[in-house]
């Protein structure tokens, strides 16, 4: 077999040229306890961008507390900005890979209750991951949120970023606003469809009015929540299409929730267990084994390989620290 299109170079909207067509998604590595971009991710990415993808996404990476997890990246403010320009510089010099980052922020998912902070969301409806619930937005907290998108942004580009994608699917934060699952505001974010995309289609303009129009920005979104009552592929195109009006330059489509009978990614199977959780000093607290490994996009909701997941038991009450570094309720959950 011939792979014709996959090694030809493709050009993203006529502004990021890329060598070939292989894309390494984002990733939540879990490499970190502090935020940073340590030696382990640098590691990982070096190793992807020798290996010859075209355009490698290096993130989640958050862009405030409440919506993210020490266990991540940061760009919420300076401190990371040297390491990735470092690291970016090299593989552009290397590789010749384009390195894209996805900006991150979880909503009502967030473990953020675990250091004080109590999640925020469009409304204050409990989340089935972490068993709490969040506290709804105020429009304060809704133009906060946008500008420290915008602010992470603005040091993604500086640190020499290619592509930016804001993620808006998996049931984190912008995907809760698009659902009336999650979003039951009265205001002008929630209601009908239209008001349920403002929250994303407004930052879409607010990043690219700070980014300009030449820089590439791109949007990640689920063809299918595959949430009862949910959005679907109709919805989630109407989106995809307010998101171009709006400033994107690419859609990155994936599929499913994390509570989902379909995930947008598998929680825990053996293999997982032995490699991500070994020696990390956290706990897998999954309890039951998924059948097969596979992902949103590969199977139907009437597959028979697919059955409801009891994903993970809730949380334990935070325990007192043990040492200086940020408790993680369990590793993998990103
Ligand atoms: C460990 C792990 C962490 C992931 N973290 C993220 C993430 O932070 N953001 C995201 O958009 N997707 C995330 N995903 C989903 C992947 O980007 C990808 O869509 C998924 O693995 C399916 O891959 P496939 O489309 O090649 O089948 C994660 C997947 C895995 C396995």
């Amino acid at each position: 077999m011939e792979f014709i299109k996959l090694f030809e170079p493709i050009v993203i909207n006529g502004k990021l040229e890329v060598k070939n067509r292989i894309v390494l998604p984002a990733l939540g590595l879990d490499y970190t306890r502090h935020y940073n971009f340590n030696e382990r991710f640098q590691g990982f990415y070096r190793a992807r961008a020798r290996g010859g993808v075209g355009l490698m996404t290096v993130g989640p990476i958050a862009v405030d507390k409440v919506g993210s997890a020490p266990s991540m990246p940061q760009l919420f403010d300076d401190t990371n900005v040297e390491p990735l320009r470092n690291f970016i510089d090299e593989v552009h010099g290397d590789t010749g890979v384009k390195v894209a980052t996805q900006l991150f922020h979880m909503g009502r998912y967030s473990y953020s209750f675990l250091w004080g902070e109590k999640p925020i969301a469009p409304s204050a409806i409990p989340s089935k991951l972490t068993k709490h619930t969040p506290r709804e937005m105020t429009k304060q907290d809704i133009d906060d949120t946008h500008r420290v998108f915008v602010e992470a942004a603005a040091r993604a580009r500086e640190a020499g970023f290619d592509h930016i994608e804001i993620i808006a699917c998996t049931g984190y934060l912008l995907s809760e606003f698009l659902s009336p699952l999650t979003n039951q505001r009265t205001d002008e974010y929630g209601g009908s469809l239209e008001n349920r995309m403002r929250f994303g289609v407004e930052l879409i303009e607010k990043m690219r009015k700070a980014l300009g129009d030449d820089f590439s920005l791109g949007i990640r979104i689920a063809g299918n929540d595959f949430m009862e009552g949910g959005n679907t592929n109709s919805e989630n195109a109407e989106f995809a299409a307010a998101a171009e009006r709006a400033g994107i330059d690419a859609v990155n489509v994936t599929g499913g929730w994390h509570e989902t009978p379909i995930p947008q990614r598998l929680i825990a199977t053996d293999r997982l267990k032995r490699t991500r959780f070994r020696g990390s000093g956290c706990r897998s607290r999954t309890r039951q084994r998924a059948p097969v490994p596979q992902s949103a996009g590969s199977v139907q909701p009437e597959s028979p390989v697919v059955r409801p997941l009891r994903r993970v038991s809730p949380p334990q009450p935070p325990q007192p620290p043990q040492s200086s570094q940020p408790a993680l309720p369990v590793c993998g959950r990103i």
